[in-house]
């Protein structure tokens, strides 16, 4: 659906073999499985346009490759596989002898602003730590908003499609967005939020990635992906320290420990991982857990973490298992707290510790006591699913989004509803851009 829109907003009806509508789908069956960041062969990684015209080892693929296709140059590609039918191989001909542009919508976003003709789903939602800015996900883009919701102080449009993950350094200087484009590539963007500047980003795999975290001393952002692997990146250079492969499911959340030295990561593979975040060497599970595990939060000052499964069970757990610990021994287990009323998607605790709130596909939030485990508030207002809640930095005010597209934002100890209001600007009826 948002998909449609965007390209009604964009689309220019080239009648000729276009790379959007021709080359990319024939790159993305036939060849994507050896050309991808992941696994590039002959160092050619062809999820992107920028990154297929830089070409391989042998220069720009746009050189070279109706030359590997043809068997002119061998061997022939795509490798391994029949040859293309003529007729694809003339559209990348007709492509380059036209001039080999692109003429995707992702990359014509980044200079017209996208066109809002209903509010997208939000999955990601952030506050900043002086509490001045909530920054929400749009189609592909970040939008800042002044926290009062009056104001968007900036419109951050990157590649990825979607954003399934804000995080705001500490001090306030580094935005990481993490995302993608799903089986395309993943994606974190790191942008400095006071300006709305674009610093970098790290394209990682060949699908979206999830739960970016910026660590807490600023130099790192952990992320997880759905080809089971776990990503770690420095923010000063946008480059991949490294990635292991220790989860058997999608990597759905991470969080670091408080001196950032150590992270969680938490799978559908129902693992939870202690990992050493400089050499991701892997150092412990934390213990026993149940279900597919979605969303992990950490106390502000404890390196305890609360951890959300798909089937509505969250646990409290300390991050460290003593050494000697028994299998099946659960002593670091500190709540288990009551069955929701759905799947757990997003989890957040408060800056002075003493609440946990904990959102999913039911459209009421609860907020638990994180001393005792108990229920004690619930926040509702929702028509459906919730997939991102935040307190505020103050600790006074909870902010939500989710499958209606609008940003609620609650009074954080009564849940007395404060403000709701449209991440986005929506644009009626022309689709053409008027109206913005
Ligand atoms: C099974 C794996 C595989 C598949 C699928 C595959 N390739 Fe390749 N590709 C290779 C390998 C290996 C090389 C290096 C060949 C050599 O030089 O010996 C290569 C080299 C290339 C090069 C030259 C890169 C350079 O500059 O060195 C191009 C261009 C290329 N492939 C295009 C494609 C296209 C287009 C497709 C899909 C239609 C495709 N490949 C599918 C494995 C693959």
């Amino acid at each position: 659906m948002n998909r449609w829109i965007f390209l009604l907003a964009t689309a220019t009806l080239a009648a000729q073999s276009g790379y959007f509508r021709d080359i990319r789908p024939i790159l993305q069956k036939q060849c994507q499985g050896c050309h991808q960041p992941a696994n590039k062969m002959s160092d050619l990684d062809v999820t992107s346009y920028d990154a297929f015209k830089k070409g391989g080892k042998r220069g720009t693929a746009i050189a070279t490759v109706v030359k590997y296709l043809t068997g002119e140059t061998q061997p022939r590609m795509p490798l391994g596989s029949p040859e293309l039918a003529a007729a694809d191989i003339a559209k990348f001909r007709e492509w380059i002898a036209a001039g080999a542009k692109d003429d995707s919508p992702v990359e014509s976003s980044s200079s017209q602003p996208i066109v809002y003709l209903q509010p997208p789903v939000i999955t990601a939602l952030r506050w900043s730590p002086d509490g001045s800015q909530l920054a929400v996900n749009g189609n592909r883009e970040v939008i800042v908003h002044s926290s009062d919701g009056k104001r968007i102080l900036h419109r951050l449009a990157g590649k990825a499609e979607r954003i399934l993950s804000i995080s705001y350094s500490p001090k306030g200087d580094l935005l990481a967005a993490g995302g993608g484009t799903p089986a395309q590539f993943g994606e974190v963007q790191l942008w400095d939020p006071r300006n709305g500047k674009f610093l970098r980003s790290a394209t990682l795999t060949n699908d979206t990635v999830f739960g970016a975290a910026v660590s807490p001393d600023g130099s790192k952002v952990s992320v997880g992906a759905a080809d089971n692997t776990v990503h770690m990146i420095d923010t000063a250079t946008g480059k991949e320290l490294f990635k292991n492969s220790n989860h058997e499911g999608w990597v759905l959340g991470t969080v670091f420990g408080i001196d950032s030295k150590r992270f969680v990561t938490v799978s559908r593979d129902r693992a939870a991982k202690l990992t050493d975040s400089n050499t991701g060497a892997f150092l412990e599970n934390v213990n026993l857990l149940r279900g597919e595990l979605t969303a992990v939060t950490r106390h502000p000052k404890k390196d305890v973490v609360a951890i959300g499964t798909e089937d509505r069970y969250a646990f409290v757990y300390m991050m460290d298992r003593p050494r000697n610990m028994k299998i099946a021994d659960d002593t670091t287990l500190i709540h288990k707290i009551d069955r929701q009323d759905g799947a757990i998607t997003s989890m957040d605790w408060s800056s002075d510790g003493s609440r946990i709130a904990i959102a999913g596909l039911s459209p009421v939030v609860n907020l638990y006591n994180a001393d005792t485990g108990k229920l004690a508030s619930q926040c509702k207002g929702h028509s459906a699913g919730i997939y991102s809640v935040a307190f505020s930095p103050d600790g006074k005010q909870l902010a939500t989004g989710g499958f209606d597209g609008m940003v609620r934002v609650y009074n954080a100890a009564t849940c007395q509803l404060q403000l709701t209001f449209s991440p986005v600007p929506l644009s009626h009826g022309n689709p053409t851009g008027a109206g913005q």
